[in-house]
């Protein structure tokens, strides 16, 4: 993200206090400055405890301010119910992005219980306990609240190869389409944010693990470039800071046109070999192992 090409004044969101899943890293991570730079008190969380404290050290090491990381596995309604009343003593969150995920691509055949759980307990389940037990904070104190989810555009045409995860995701719209009905009355508005490309570690390892995705991603999409973090983060203040209230219900894909030119999906792994799948689920379990041996929760 660069600070610079933000599009939003210096202390629009002061007084804002807001949690961000998966904020110890990638887009999370990004969002999570944004916020902060804009004065914004922001709760990083995620699995890895020290992932989370290094980012916060580094984040107000460069904008001051307050970033509070927290340690919380979503899959645990239990785990998050402690998580978010550890924050309320703290003071009521006014703001809550759920942009944590798991993801990985299989062949769907190569899928057992286990690996659509993998996904479906992080994006799916995790997502709702988050989001009810943030709400029911909401509506006991007659607060009105503001979600935004982080989605792809396959909720709209699905994706081969990811198949947990288009379900999930297409599952996090659908309860974001019912709750900005239901809860409208409590002033609790839900948006979904479905970016294009924006190559991180996280995602790159893990749908791309031989490289090559960026290229790919460059010189399919219509903009011949993949998203720059400061354009995802201006869209992630609209629609979390003050002034755009009346905007609810909605889906915004940021991804140059991505989607429309390609369908923004993995249609061309049906290309690759059977050794191809092989070397890619070596190369990912390799990062899911290294990723586990550093979790704290
Ligand atoms: C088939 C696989 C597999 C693979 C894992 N599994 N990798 N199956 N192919 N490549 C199966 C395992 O065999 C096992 O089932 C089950 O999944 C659980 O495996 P674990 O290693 O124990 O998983 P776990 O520790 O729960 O890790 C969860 C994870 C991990 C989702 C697999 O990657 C994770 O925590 N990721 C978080 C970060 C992340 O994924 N970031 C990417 C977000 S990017 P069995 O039956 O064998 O025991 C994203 C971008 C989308 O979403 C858009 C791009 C355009
Ligand atoms: P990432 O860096 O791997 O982010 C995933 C984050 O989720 C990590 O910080 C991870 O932290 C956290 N997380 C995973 N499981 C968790 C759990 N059980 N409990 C708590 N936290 C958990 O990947 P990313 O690319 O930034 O992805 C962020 C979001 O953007 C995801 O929703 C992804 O689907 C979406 N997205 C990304 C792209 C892209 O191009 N990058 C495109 C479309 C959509 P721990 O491992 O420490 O728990």
């Amino acid at each position: 993200m660069d600070p610079a090409k933000l599009m939003f004044r210096d202390g629009l969101m002061t007084g804002e206090r807001i949690l961000v899943t998966g904020g110890g890293t990638g887009l999370g991570k990004e969002m999570a400055e944004a916020f902060l730079k804009l004065g914004a008190e922001v709760i990083i969380m995620g699995r890895r405890g020290k992932v989370l404290e290094e980012t916060a050290a580094e984040l107000t090491g460069r904008h001051g301010g307050t970033v509070i990381p927290l340690a919380c596995d979503i899959r645990s309604a239990e785990a998050i119910a402690e998580a978010v009343g550890a924050v309320w003593e703290g003071g009521a969150l006014t703001g809550l992005v759920n942009n944590a995920a798991g993801n990985f691509i299989s062949r769907t055949q190569d899928l057992s219980p286990r690996g659509f759980d993998a996904i479906a307990n992080i994006v799916f389940r995790g997502t709702f306990y988050m989001t009810l037990e943030v709400g029911k904070r909401w509506i006991a104190e007659g607060r009105p609240g503001n979600v935004v989810n982080i989605l792809t555009t396959w909720v709209w045409n699905g994706s081969p190869f990811v198949v947990p995860s288009a379900m999930s995701k297409s599952g996090v719209r659908a309860m974001a389409e019912s709750l900005a009905v239901e809860w409208g009355r409590y002033g609790i508005r839900f948006n979904n944010i479905a970016p294009g490309p924006f190559p991180t570690e996280g995602m790159s390892k893990r749908l791309s693990p031989g490289g090559g995705m960026e290229n790919a991603e460059r010189s399919a999409n219509p903009l011949g470039r993949v998203g720059e973090m400061t354009e995802l983060c201006n869209l992630a203040i609209f629609l979390m800071g003050p002034g755009a209230h009346y905007v609810n219900g909605q889906t915004i894909a940021i991804d140059g046109a991505m989607y429309q030119a390609t369908g923004g999906n993995f249609s061309g792994l049906r290309a690759w070999t059977d050794e191809q799948w092989d070397m890619a689920k070596a190369m990912i379990k390799a990062t899911n192992d290294k990723d586990k041996a550093a979790r704290t929760v």
